[in-house]
């Protein structure tokens, strides 16, 4: 079997892997670094990020002011020496981005333009235009380019990692483009890939978002944590799942239900009138947009539509050259997926999968609990984003924890011996189940039915709301899910982009994600952000202030353990958006 060896890899080469690897690179200009990507750079889902990157910059605006709203949008199960590292480095990493090319949108004057978002009480998010992922990821594209010592592996799936003697070592991949299974040797290895909303039917999420870096820690003994929180976003297309980004919110749109009422008033999430700050309640944090859209569904005031009940997202009112000019890809987006006119007409939406605020378990400088081996991005969970995280906080999140885990994996990997001999055993074993496992496989199940079962599992279980009784179903279903696996059959034995491997590897990664939710949502039972249970409606900062963290026995099985969230500053409190917070 083929092998290489650099110093530090990068699993996934979307904003946090690129981030690290310039990270990396500037810290030791010596070391040779690897971006092993499961799809080419510039295709990862970060360039699908709309509405905008948060950092605290205007001179109403604080720091302490930018990790309050974080930590209690995400009803305090964020860890707060985390939080308040991620404001310091926000605007530097932003302002970092400007020299590295991307092209910030600006005021009149000049100076940045930012924008009002989802349960920041303060304009804080800087965007280009609402292409603002896009832009960020060519901006760090090109300048991992100015850097020899990076080599990028595109089209390259990792399906392990190599531990030895207690230290992660490298991976083995599959070259898409080939069938070769290649090891690739490295003294650290940071874990980037992204999140795993393809566990759901209905997501915003590219269909490479299968939660596969999330497994491969998981597999090699690091624990997932806080895994139950996964983050519905109020506005998408009721068909594709296409996220209207809150941008069109931020800019003065409105949520109406069936009767053509702003209904978000009944649900004390702030005022119809964005005073005294530009944050009207159609701002709030997307957890309760959600929650209040299930209610109106429930109370019969949503529109009935061929694809489920949605509500209304009117910018009419903003007229054609504003949106052209702020928002233009939300009325490309509707022309062409929804066949509306924002300018004319208004945009069904309703709640959608967006973001998994778990993952694999880090220390802010993104460490895990296995020497060798870091994570950032939507994969890890620091943790920033507590319950609920905050619209645009996860652009600068992976800028922010990137180029922490760069700077760390850097330090770390210049210290080590070359990567172990015994390790060419572990690789060849990997390319030996490949094989016999996957490729050759020739049972009787198929990989379509068997996710579609999945997702439709995790959708009517494991949803907005949530009980012991849903949960266990799925659970149930799952697990049904999982043993079918083991007689999975391909069609294509073909070595060549062999997109159904690809589909199966996938699935095998959806599987584990969606067990880490499923336990880890029964283990808490408690009502907090994003998780909330009909059977446990209550937050209980007593039992729950704490993070899950799951992990994987012996036996294949998922265990949940707690432990403590980090409070630096803000002891828990409650959360207000509405009048109680237009008083303050
Ligand atoms: O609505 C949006 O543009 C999404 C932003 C985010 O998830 O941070």
């Amino acid at each position: 079997m083929d092998s290489v060896t650099h110093d530090v890899l990068l699993v996934g080469g979307g904003g946090a892997g690129l981030r690290a690897a310039i990270a990396v690179s500037e810290t030791n200009p010596g070391l040779s670094v690897a971006v092993v990507s499961k799809v080419y750079p510039m295709r990862s889902h970060t360039g699908a990020a709309e509405g905008g990157a948060a950092g605290a910059v205007r001179p109403e605006d604080s720091l302490e002011a930018h990790a309050y709203d974080t930590i209690s949008g995400g009803a305090w199960l964020c860890d707060q020496d985390a939080v308040e590292a991620f404001v310091e480095e926000a605007p530097k990493e932003l302002i970092q981005l400007e020299h590295w090319g991307c092209p910030w949108s600006r005021q009149p004057d000049g100076h940045i333009a930012t924008r009002p978002f989802g349960g920041m009480k303060i304009e804080r998010t800087w965007y280009a235009a609402d292409k603002t992922g896009f832009h960020m990821l060519h901006a760090l594209f090109q300048t991992t380019l100015r850097y020899p010592p990076i080599t990028r592996y595109d089209e390259f799936f990792v399906t392990r990692l190599l531990v030895d003697n207690g230290r992660c070592q490298g991976v083995v991949a599959i070259e898409l483009a080939s069938g070769r299974v290649q090891t690739l040797f490295a003294k650290a290895v940071i874990v980037c890939s992204g999140g795993g909303g393809k566990v759901f039917p209905f997501t915003t999420n590219a269909n490479i978002k299968t939660g596969d870096g999330m497994a491969l820690a998981y597999h090699a003994g690091v624990p997932l944590k806080d895994m139950e929180f996964v983050q519905y976003h109020p506005t998408g297309l009721p068909f594709t799942g296409i996220l209207i980004t809150e941008a069109a919110r931020a800019e003065g749109g409105w949520l109406l239900n069936k009767d053509g009422y702003r209904y978000l008033q009944d649900y004390d999430l702030g005022t119809p009138e964005p005073k005294p700050v530009k944050r009207s309640m159609e701002l709030g944090p997307r957890d309760r947009l959600s929650q209040a859209f299930v209610k109106e569904s429930q109370a019969g005031r949503a529109v009935s539509s061929p694809y489920g009940d949605v509500v209304h997202l009117d910018i009419r009112h903003l007229g054609e050259a504003e949106i052209d000019k702020k928002i233009p890809f939300v009325r490309e987006l509707c022309l062409k997926y929804q066949k509306v006119d924002p300018v004319h007409d208004m945009i069904p939406v309703r709640p959608v999968v967006h973001y998994m605020m778990g993952g694999i378990d880090t220390d802010i400088q993104g460490a895990t609990a296995l020497d060798g081996l870091y994570a950032a991005g939507e994969v890890a969970c620091v943790n920033i984003n507590g319950a609920n995280r905050l619209g645009s906080n996860s652009l600068t999140e992976l800028l922010v924890f990137g180029a922490r885990a760069g700077r760390a994996a850097a330090q770390f990997a210049a210290a080590q011996p070359a990567p172990s001999a015994a390790l060419i055993a572990q690789a060849e074993d990997e390319e030996r189940r490949l094989k016999t496992e996957f490729l050759d496989a020739s049972g009787p199940e198929r990989v379509a039915p068997l996710r579609k079962e999945m997702q439709a599992a995790m959708e009517a279980g494991a949803g907005i709301y949530r009980n012991a009784e849903g949960l266990n179903d799925a659970v149930e279903t799952v697990n049904g899910v999982r043993e079918r696996f083991q007689r999975i059959g391909l069609d294509d034995h073909s070595r060549t982009f062999n997109t159904e491997l690809v589909s199966v590897l996938e699935l095998s990664s959806l599987l584990d994600v969606a067990g880490a939710v499923l336990d880890s949502a029964l283990a808490r039972t408690e009502s907090r952000g994003a998780h909330q249970r009909t059977d446990y409606p209550d937050r209980d900062d007593d039992e729950f202030l704490a993070h899950s963290l799951v992990y994987r026995s012996d036996d294949g099985a998922p265990r949940v353990e707690f432990k403590p969230v980090t409070v630096t500053k803000w002891p828990p409190g409650e959360r207000v958006y509405g009048r109680k917070a237009s008083d303050v």
